[in-house]
Order: structure tokens, then C-alpha cells, then sequence
């Protein structure tokens, strides 16, 4: 159970150890229906999420390939950073030889950068920055700048399905020299509009990621969108007009409504501070279970339990007790359920992380032309 925990923090450890963001404005919504991709053409380009289940929870993984001969990787999709990174051939520990590791050597199109990279303290992994083409979604993108992981020592993670990680975040705190991947991509012109939507099945469904482009089957009715803030491009925030947890009482967790929502696909947890994940998960009736952070539940009580509503660009997104909790099932019939806020150090209060939790009730348009989020129920 510990180990579940500890794993899934980590997953979260990995986004909410590299986000210092501060408020400076928010920005009223705007529509814009240009996105919708044309009928004639379908302007967007596809990469397929298998679901894979790790000790009960689902992971969402896409097959890619890095070098020249290609060299397949499987990866998990993080929105949150820009760094995209791999086991290094040359890393020598346990969590890289259990995966399949890039050999820069054998690759004609790789380029040594060799400037030292380091991931937030707790992940353990660190090397150096590489630069070769990597292929998704029947797309070649040149010279991407990734990290060569040559240390990557981390006793939770290695339980996970993925080899290494595809960044599709802003700027944020990525290391000098990495740039987001959607501008590269459009400089090369493999896509025509730095815009992807996410789409992410529930059990057993896997997930879609499009790029250059929406794909409006995934979702139904009309997004809502709210522009990035701070609006400089660096993050993938948005304001959030209110959060609340709306049961007998109400929990205001968007105090003053000043606060700010970062899609985080590559974890499961809605993410906030410590201090907030001990009022909601007090609220919930969370059991501390040594984990600081996070909470089990009581099964029999989910519901019973609030909703919790996020209103993003006016548009209220409402999610139930089964919505936010882990139904974990283990041998011999027995059941846990487990708290989807985990608090983090280094989240401020104003802060939410929606995890794959979040986006499997709702689709989510990442436009970088516009730097804005869009947000609709998934299809
Ligand atoms: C890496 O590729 C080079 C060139 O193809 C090859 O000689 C070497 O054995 C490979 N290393 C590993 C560990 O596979
Ligand atoms: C990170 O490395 C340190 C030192 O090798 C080790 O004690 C620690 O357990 C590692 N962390 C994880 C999460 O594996
Ligand atoms: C939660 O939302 C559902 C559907 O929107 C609604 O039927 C239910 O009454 C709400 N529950 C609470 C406790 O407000």
C-alpha cells in the first residue's frame, strides 16, 4: 500500500518539483472556433496512448522512436515540462537496464550537446542533454534537444511501464537549450499550428494525442477556452474562476479566486499544497496513512462525499467522489480506496495540477498559437 503511495507521489514529484509559478494577471476567456480541424482535411496528426495498469493504476504510454536507424521507446506524455528524456546506454543502473536504452552511437543523426542535466531532488535522475530527431504521430521532428538519463535511480518509479518521458510543456523550468517541442515542430513544418488535444479513455480505453490540431470526435459540444496565465508563454496555466468541494459545507479551495490550473498528464493525482491536501482530505474523511500528503479513504462512505466543481473560462467542471478517488482492488477481494489529492512541497496554495484523473472526464486543447487552454467534456 506504502509503495503504491510512494510511487504515485513520485509521479507527481516530477511536475510539482519544478513549478514555481508566480500570479501576476487573469485574463478573461475568449472564443475561438478556427481551431475545429476542417472536414475535407483532417489538419492534425495522431499518436495513440495504450492504457497500462501499474499496481492498479492506469498509465497512459505511446510508442516513439529516437535516432536514425530508429530506436522505439515507449514514453508517457508529460504536459507540465518541456524536457523529454531517456534511459542513456550508458546509464548502469537497475531502472535503465530493465528498459530499452538509447545508443546515441548508433544513431547517424545524433549530436552531442553534453551539457549536464538533473531532474528535482527525489527522482534521481540526471545526465546529459543529447540532440537527435525523435518520431511520433508519423512525424519526424530534427534536432530536438533531449536529456540522456545516465543516472536514473528511483526504486518507485521503476515500477512504471514507460521508458522515458515526452515533454509537451512551455518553457517553464526546462534546462537552457531545450525549447518546447511544438515550436521546433512547427519551424520544420511538420505541423501547420502549434495546438494538441489530449484525450484520455477510461479503463481499459488508452488515450489519443493529436497534434497540428484538434480532433473533435474526442470531444463533444464546445470547448471553453481560457488564456494562459501569467500570459508569457511559459507554463500551460490558466485561471480558474472558482474551486470548491460543495458538499454540506463548503470547502473554498480558489481562495479570493485567485488561482491557477496546470494540466499534469503524467500523473494521476489532482495536485495541490500540503496544506490544501490536509483540508480536503480532512474534508473527505482521508485517513493519514504516514504518507504526507495523501489520504486513504473509507470506501463505504464515497458517496456520501462532496463534488468537487473547477470553473475554468466560466465554464463549471464537475466531478464526483468516484471521479477523484482510486478504487484499487487487490488479490483476495480486498479494496482500497484512495484519496486523489496529494499534496506536494514546493505547490503553492494557488496551484491545482489535473492529473489523468482529471482528463479523463474532460478533453483539453493545448494552444500555444493563442497561449490558451480549451477545456470540454470528453467523447
Ligand atoms: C551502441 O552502438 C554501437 C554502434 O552501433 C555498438 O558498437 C555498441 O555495441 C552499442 N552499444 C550497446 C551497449 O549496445
Ligand atoms: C535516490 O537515491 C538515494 C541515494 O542513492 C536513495 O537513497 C534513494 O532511495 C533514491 N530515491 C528513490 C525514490 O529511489
Ligand atoms: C454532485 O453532482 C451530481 C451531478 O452533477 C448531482 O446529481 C449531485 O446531487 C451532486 N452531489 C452533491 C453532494 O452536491
Amino acid at each position: 500500500m506504502f509503495r503504491l503511495l510512494l510511487l504515485v507521489a513520485c509521479l507527481g514529484a516530477i511536475q510539482a518539483q519544478k513549478m514555481h509559478i508566480t500570479l501576476k494577471t487573469k485574463d478573461a476567456p475568449e472564443q475561438n472556433p478556427n481551431l475545429t480541424p476542417k472536414e475535407d482535411a483532417p489538419s492534425f496528426h495522431v499518436q495513440l496512448l495504450k492504457n497500462i495498469k501499474a499496481k492498479g493504476v492506469q498509465t497512459f504510454v505511446g510508442e516513439i522512436s529516437l535516432g536514425t536507424p530508429p530506436q522505439l521507446m515507449s514514453v508517457s506524455v508529460e504536459t507540465s515540462s518541456a524536457l523529454s528524456y531517456f534511459p542513456s546506454v550508458r546509464c548502469e543502473d537497475q531502472f535503465c537496464k530493465s528498459r530499452r536504452q538509447y545508443n546515441s552511437s548508433a544513431s547517424s543523426t545524433y549530436e552531442a550537446l553534453g551539457t549536464p542535466f538533473e531532474l528535482p531532488p527525489g527522482i534521481n535522475a540526471s545526465g546529459v542533454l543529447s540532440k537527435d530527431s525523435i518520431s511520433f504521430a508519423g512525424i519526424t521532428v530534427e534536432g530536438v534537444v533531449f536529456g540522456e538519463a545516465e543516472s536514473m535511480w528511483n526504486k518507485w518509479l521503476s515500477i512504471l511501464p514507460p521508458d522515458g518521458v515526452l515533454g509537451l510543456g512551455l518553457q517553464g523550468m526546462a534546462p537552457e537549450g531545450v525549447r518546447p517541442i511544438l515550436d521546433v515542430m512547427a519551424e520544420q513544418g511538420v505541423i501547420s499550428e502549434r495546438v494538441f488535444g489530449m484525450w484520455l479513455g477510461r479503463d481499459p480505453q488508452g488515450g489519443e494525442l493529436t497534434l497540428g490540431g484538434l480532433n473533435d470526435q474526442l470531444y463533444r459540444g464546445e470547448l471553453t477556452w481560457a488564456n494562459l496565465t501569467p500570459p508569457d508563454g511559459q507554463w500551460w496555466t490558466a485561471p480558474a474562476d472558482s474551486i470548491v468541494l460543495d458538499g454540506l459545507t463548503q470547502l473554498d479551495l480558489c481562495p479570493g479566486g485567485r488561482c491557477v490550473v496546470l494540466p499534469a498528464s503524467n500523473s494521476p493525482y489532482f495536485i495541490v499544497s500540503e496544506a490544501q491536501a490536509a483540508a480536503i482530505n480532512e474534508a473527505l474523511g482521508g485517513l493519514d496513512i504516514g504518507q504526507p500528503g495523501a489520504a486513504v479513504l473509507d470506501c463505504t462512505t464515497l458517496y456520501r462525499l462532496p463534488n468537487l466543481t473547477i470553473t475554468v473560462g466560466g465554464r463549471a467542471m464537475v466531478l464526483g467522489p468516484l471521479e477523484y478517488t482510486f478504487l484499487l482492488r487487490f488479490e483476495g477481494g480486498l479494496q482500497m480506496c484512495v484519496s486523489g489529492f496529494l499534496g506536494f512541497p514546493g505547490v503553492d496554495d494557488h496551484t491545482m495540477l489535473l492529473g489523468t484523473l482529471f482528463m479523463q472526464k474532460y478533453y483539453i486543447a493545448f494552444d500555444r498559437e493563442n497561449n490558451r487552454l480549451g477545456f470540454a467534456d470528453s467523447a
